[in-house]
């Protein structure tokens, strides 16, 4: 056992490896930032994006297309904000940066949203057009941390809001332009962009009705509703998205259509139930080429498959109903983290979070099992395909059960190629049953013995081709495919 160890660890130095090439990686991506001097601050330096915001907020008069433009380049701050929270390791990040980064992220958002009304204000003085300007902003999700939620309010760890949020408001208009010998004459008003209060606020309307407000809206092909979503409103003294105020949702999921009547106006999102694609049906992980692998989820909903590339990854497809969905996803090279917050922002959460477990019927393992699977399937997942099994139900909370194969080729799995593997995180056998075998059993398969490695338990059927592509592995591969696999956590949410 002793040596078994020893080589383990050996090859866990990838980890090590990848984790030191990743710290030099950022590091080396603030010095080309700063040397890029494009203009665009650096999001994470307080004083940078202060001064580029102060900049832009003094700014006035600017129109619609301009601001569009200038607010993709706030979105893309955010991002580059929301990525550093999730990219870094927590030992680097310290309480105050978190909390910095946060506050960025929430100013970001409420400037562009300021700009977004001034762009609308100045739109509507030169054009007597009517228009509803719907901004692609991200929600601030600030979780309310407890679960004792009140009545029509979104518990946002069950419910994830898809699409963005659609600002609705009735507009003031504001003084319009005259022509009069030859000059254009504006009255100026400080008091910028009024709403229009509905139902209007008078004593004596008290008692009048008004009639609802109707909105039509065409659901985005950019994210997939695998259901009907809610439809919610935020409330902004509660700091909540609630699904009271909101009636007569009809809907028509084939055109793509949501209607609804509102009792005045509100900003509103689309909800999907965060869960509904776990726990998953089964997944296969198999390699396809050298340092590189494609990784397919399968849920009640849809098959996803991913591929991974080095240190890279990218969504293959989305099948659901028989068709690809989501083709200006596919096809992207990225980094592990970025695809799932990609994948997550268009409504496909295959990605359990610390508090899933409430809301999935999850099959629980120990961390030592589950963890400690992860990491050896990685490290010769070059060379070894490995998959579901239903077994994994049976095997109790100490050990995890899958389906594994020397898998050198380019082609599928065939049935007959797999074996039955079992690991609690110290001890590897492979299993004398199959998958289709009638009852559950512990026992060894013929001529086979324990090792303390799932390497050396796969070693002992491998082809000497198999273990020196095992070898070979790049450390960023192998570190791809465990970040995929602990986001995903496919050995408990399946
Ligand atoms: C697997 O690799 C083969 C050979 O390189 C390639 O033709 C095929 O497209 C790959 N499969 C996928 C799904 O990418």
């Amino acid at each position: 056992i002793g040596t078994e160890l020893a080589e383990l660890h050996s090859l866990e130095e990838n980890f090590l490896w990848a984790e030191q090439w990743k710290a030099d990686y950022r590091a080396h991506a603030k010095w080309e930032h700063y040397m890029q001097c494009d203009g665009s601050p650096d999001p994470a330096v307080p004083q940078e994006i202060n001064t580029f915001m102060s900049l832009w907020q003094e700014n006035k008069n600017e129109d619609i297309e301009f601001v569009i433009k200038k607010g993709n380049q706030v979105l893309n701050l955010i991002e580059k904000l929301n990525f550093l929270l999730l990219d870094t390791p927590p030992n680097e990040l310290m309480e105050e940066v978190i909390v910095q980064y946060q506050e960025s992220i929430l100013e970001l958002q409420s400037l562009l949203h300021q700009k977004y009304n001034e762009a609308t204000e100045h739109l509507l003085k030169v054009s007597k057009l009517c228009i509803l300007v719907v901004a692609p902003l991200q929600v601030a999700t600030d979780e309310k941390e407890e679960e004792l939620i009140g009545e029509n309010v979104v518990d946002l760890h069950q419910f994830t809001p898809v699409g963005g949020v659609y600002f609705v408001d009735a507009l003031k208009l504001p003084p319009q332009a005259k022509q009069i010998k030859g000059w254009t004459m504006v009255e100026l008003l400080d008091v910028g962009l009024e709403t229009y209060p509905y139902p209007p606020e008078s004593e004596e309307t008290e008692d009048a009705t008004y009639p609802r407000v109707g909105v039509i809206l065409r659901l985005l092909d950019s994210v997939i509703f695998f259901e009907e979503p809610m439809v919610a409103r935020w409330d902004s003294a509660g700091k909540q998205w609630r699904t009271d105020g909101i009636s007569d949702i009809q809907y028509k999921m084939k055109e793509k259509q949501i209607s609804f009547e509102m009792d005045t106006f509100y900003t509103i999102t689309l909800i999907q139930d965060a869960h509904l694609n776990m726990p998953y049906q089964s997944w296969e992980l198999r390699p396809n080429g050298t340092d590189e692998l494609l990784f397919t989820i399968v849920t009640a909903f849809a098959e996803v498959q991913m591929q991974i590339k080095g240190n890279q990854c990218m969504l293959s497809s989305i099948i659901m109903d028989g068709s690809e969905q989501l083709s200006h996803l596919t096809g992207k090279w990225t980094s592990p983290i970025d695809l799932t917050v990609v994948l997550k922002k268009a409504g496909v959460n295959i990605f359990p979070s610390d508090y899933s477990y409430k809301y999935v019927c999850v099959n629980k393992k120990t961390p030592l099992a589950e963890v400690t699977s992860y990491q050896q399937m990685a490290l010769v997942a070059s060379a070894f395909a490995f998959s579901w099994s239903k077994w994994n139900l049976a095997s109790g909370q100490d050990q995890v059960v899958f389906k594994v194969s020397e898998h050198l080729k380019t082609d599928a799995v065939k049935d007959e190629d797999w074996s039955l593997y079992m690991f609690n995180g110290q001890r590897a056998q492979r299993l004398k049953i199959s998958e289709t075998s009638e009852a559950f059993s512990e026992d060894l398969a013929e001529n086979t013995e324990f090792h303390s490695t799932l390497y050396h338990l796969i070693k002992d059927f491998a082809s000497e081709e198999a273990i020196e592509k095992v070898k070979k592995a790049s450390c960023l591969f192998i570190d791809a495919i465990y970040q995929l696999l602990i986001t995903t956590r496919v050995l408990t949410y399946s």
